[in-house]
């Protein structure tokens, strides 16, 4: 989806699932082959298994990202024929490739020609006068006929002219029956289900008509949905996260090292907004992450602040070993400790281990009043980064670990790219 499932949404959807498969937002083939495809493209290898959705229509050059998307190891990629956007018509592709169905099948047979892994299509049911079943059917026989097997079906028809792209995910009728249908008449097609699917209950229904259900906004702004996906949907004896602190606690090392490159956190922690809904104080944790994630240099102590908040309510005591302990920790200074260690690029990473395990154990002991952001190992000194509240707090910590700090400096301003300006 676009603007949302971008790579940092999809680390966090991975913290609450290990089976679903995730999309990528709709690349166009102009951006990946004119522009900065490595931005484009750029994911963990933990999203996986991860599918590249493409825009465009030009066989040779879908064929070209196709490609592309397979060297870099996503599993499936999937050409966008839903998208009424009229920036994306003025580019003759997304949905008004509905009326195209031999320009689809082109494109899938150039796509197979080059790769290895599923090439699929995500469509409507029509668009315009396209009623009823015929034009569905001929449009996925055609595709299929190209080696097409897996067809995403948005059940509802698009507007091409005189409904915005969000009225167009609105105000056309879902029709199931019409997906139900063309699964029942085409049983060796895999066929998925997607529009209006409010919950996983609600996917299992659908579950027995059709082969997947593809949820789109429900998953993004109630992301916790996804947290009961590998149990409920594919059978797995449990599931990555038990609760909800527990899910930001997995993801808080994947901010931190998104910080660490420069990230600003406003991009990260707007994913994560949906998170306690329909929970108590889910309007503070809203709140706290959205306000605290616009502030310059916002850091995980935001979140570990509006966490406080949700959690403030259960009357939960110091998590221990949580590094996202509940403290008003956002207007805590930052300090970082430079430590001379000789070798210290060369330290194993069992050597690491058991020096970040001392250090653990003594920030366990003194509390959740000083937290360890991260550390940058150079080849004769390690920089650590703290929150505390005084340069005492950090210099006893150094001193309980016994690894010696040769400097202790408060940050007073962080400067990155994106605050230069
Ligand atoms: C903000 C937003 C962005 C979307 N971007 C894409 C996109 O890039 N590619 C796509 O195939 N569908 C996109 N969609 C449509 C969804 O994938 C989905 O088909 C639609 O929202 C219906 O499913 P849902 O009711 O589960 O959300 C987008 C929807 C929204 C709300």
């Amino acid at each position: 989806m676009m603007d949302c499932t971008d790579r940092h949404c999809r680390s966090f959807h991975r913290v609450l699932t290990r089976r679903t498969l995730l999309y990528t937002e709709m690349v166009t083939t102009g951006a990946l082959l004119h522009g900065d495809w490595r931005r484009f493209l750029a994911h963990e290898p933990t999203e996986r298994p991860l599918a590249l959705q493409l825009g465009g229509d030009d066989p040779a050059a879908l064929a070209a990202c196709a490609e592309l998307a397979e060297s870099l190891g996503f599993c499936e990629v999937n050409l966008n024929v839903g998208c009424p956007s009229d920036r994306v018509q003025a580019g003759r592709f997304g949905a008004c490739l509905m009326r195209e169905p031999r320009v689809v099948a082109e494109a899938v047979a150039a796509m197979r020609a080059r790769v290895r892994i599923p090439v699929t299509v995500k469509h409507r049911l029509g668009v315009d006068e396209q009623e009823g079943f015929a034009p569905l059917v001929t449009f996925v026989d055609t595709v299929a006929a190209a080696g097409c097997e897996v067809f995403a079906v948005h059940a509802r028809k698009a507007w091409l002219a005189g409904l915005s792209p969000k009225e167009n995910r609105e105000v056309p009728p879902l029709d199931y029956d019409l997906v139900y249908r063309l699964k029942a008449e085409r049983p060796r097609l895999t066929i998925v289900l997607n529009g209006g699917v409010p919950s996983l209950a609600a996917a299992r229904e659908h579950l027995r008509h059709v082969d997947g259900v593809m949820i789109g906004r429900a998953a993004y702004h109630e992301p916790w949905l996804l947290a009961r996906a590998d149990s409920t949907i594919f059978g797995e004896p449990s599931d990555p996260v038990a609760d909800r602190v527990a899910a930001v606690e997995a993801f808080v090392p994947y901010v931190e090292r998104q910080l660490a490159t420069g990230q600003p956190l406003a991009r990260i922690a707007r994913h994560l907004v949906g998170l306690f809904h329909g929970e108590p104080r889910a309007r503070r944790w809203r709140q706290i992450l959205t306000e605290g994630a616009r502030l310059r240099g916002a850091g995980v102590e935001v979140i570990a602040d509006a966490l406080a908040a949700v959690r403030a309510r259960e009357g939960l005591a110091a998590h221990v070993g949580c590094r996202l302990a509940p403290a008003r920790t956002s207007r805590m200074p930052k300090y970082v400790i430079e430590r001379e260690i000789a070798g210290a690029g060369s330290l194993s990473p069992e050597e690491l281990q058991e020096v970040s395990l001392r250090s653990l154990a003594s920030l366990r002991e003194l509390g959740p009043k000083i937290q360890w952001l991260h550390s940058f190992v150079t080849d004769d000194k390690i920089y650590c980064v703290y929150l505390a509240p005084d340069e005492d707090t950090v210099r006893r910590h150094a001193e309980m670990t016994g690894i010696p700090a040769s400097r202790v400096s408060a940050v007073r301003r962080l400067l990155d790219p994106t605050n230069v300006a």
